[in-house]
């Protein structure tokens, strides 16, 4: 059990930690205090007094005055080791490591129910959005039909300034690393596979539903084309990273990380730079929408921080929903999609046979390589082309769906576009 005072034993002292030691002093009512910090750089200036720190993390693991563990390192293997020795030791555990609870999340919601000690991650999922926990109590009875967002806040700053203000891909991302928002590794960030770490946590809680994030197709912003920015502008349409997860008919459940183009009417058209958004729609409330700073220091804190306050309380996850929903199953085959795949060249171009419909397709050397088609997701994953050099995938303006029941690729929509193919 905890209680009202508490002493944190801090593992790293980056971006997030310092912000938290900030917020904390910020926080007289809280009543925590960080009792020591363990840090791994040994050369590394800081800025409190050295006996604070060791780089021992048994002198934190061990330390019987510590009552909660505040994990907030870089190296997910590390911190999983950490977090995981922290449950058995009977301390509490707070990170905003959400690459390592996506690696891990079936044996730490395990460990948690074995040990009865609590491990709470609001800040690993769209920083200072107050989402977790929402999903887990707020949407408890009320069924969810989907969560989409954005739900990383690098990429949407890098989007944001190429797109607004016109800056070239490589400085926004650099913008992005020296503001604190990007992952010490950005291709985390840009590859999508921060937004697919985060996206196995919203499963859990909206659905009830532990996959690991292999199971879930990610397409990043790292391979955007110019053809594919041009055709969202003429369309006036906004390129956003969009993580979706969304209930089907017959207990299906279809989940995906994909750009995708965002009507200027809908909530996240207008989620601008490091922020993220994510809307929920449910049976009885309706469509709602959450906004906030996604990345940063005092907004990433200040989702500890409401971890540590709930820890007073003696809040835990109950997972309720892994046993209410237990009839729902990920299935990517069941689900299909619309895209826009841009593409250089022959030795690129996308098989026509992996799409239920081709509605239409242009290889013209003036105007560039696209086919827009409807595919299942599934097929879209196993796609070899997808990963090939040159090309770009951009979901059009539409949710994840029900397959239909189309086979067979061919040109639905016949355009003048048609006849600029060159084969
Ligand atoms: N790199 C992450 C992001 C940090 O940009 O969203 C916050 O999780």
């Amino acid at each position: 059990m905890i209680r009202t005072n508490i002493t944190i034993g801090l593992f790293g002292f980056g971006v997030v930690g310092q912000g938290l030691h900030a917020v904390l002093e910020r926080t007289p009512g809280l009543r925590a205090r960080i009792g020591r910090i363990a840090v791994k750089d040994r050369n590394k200036a800081r800025s409190l007094p050295a006996e604070l720190f060791t780089f021992d993390k048994q002198d934190l693991l061990d330390d019987p005055s510590l009552d909660v563990i505040v994990e907030l390192i870089d190296n997910a293997d590390e911190a999983y080791i950490i977090v995981k020795q922290a449950l058995l030791n009977g301390k509490a555990v707070v990170t905003a490591n959400k690459k390592m609870l996506a690696e891990h999340l079936p044996e730490l919601i395990e460990l948690q129910r074995s040990t009865g000690t609590p491990l709470l991650y609001e800040a690993a999922a769209c920083a200072s959005l107050p989402v977790i926990r929402n999903l887990e109590e707020y949407y408890d009875t009320d069924l969810l039909d989907s969560v989409e967002g954005i739900i990383n806040g690098s990429t949407n700053y890098i989007l944001t300034a190429m797109n607004r203000d016109g800056q070239p891909y490589a400085d926004a991302l650099a913008k992005a690393q020296r503001l604190g928002f990007a992952e010490s590794n950005p291709a985390l960030d840009v590859e999508g596979l921060d937004a697919r770490n985060k996206l196995v946590l919203l499963l859990a809680h909206a659905f009830g539903l532990v996959t690991g994030p292999e199971e879930l197709l990610a397409v990043g912003i790292d391979c955007l084309s110019p053809l594919a920015t041009a055709y969202a502008r003429e369309q006036g349409l906004a390129i956003k990273l969009v993580a979706e997860a969304r209930r089907l008919p017959n207990g299906i459940i279809a989940a995906a990380v994909l750009p995708t183009l965002v009507a200027p009417s809908h909530e996240l058209a207008n989620v601008h730079d490091e922020f993220n958004g994510l809307v929920t729609q449910s049976g009885f409330a309706d469509r709602q929408f959450f906004l906030g700073r996604g990345a940063g220091a005092f907004p990433t804190a200040s989702a500890v921080l409401s971890d540590l306050s709930a820890l007073t309380y003696g809040y835990r996850y109950e997972y309720k929903k892994i046993q209410q929903n237990a009839h729902l199953s990920l299935a990517p085959d069941a689900a299909e999609v619309d895209v826009l795949v841009t593409f250089e060249d022959e030795a690129n171009v996308p098989d026509e046979s992996d799409f239920t419909v081709v509605h239409e397709q242009l290889r013209s050397a003036q105007r560039g390589n696209y086919l827009i088609g409807t595919i299942g997701l599934g097929q879209l994953a196993r796609a070899t082309w997808l990963r090939l050099p040159g090309v770009c995938v951009v979901r059009l303006a539409c949710p994840l769906r029900a397959a239909s029941q189309a086979v067979g690729a061919r040109p639905a929509i016949e355009t003048e576009l048609v006849n600029e193919i060159s084969r």
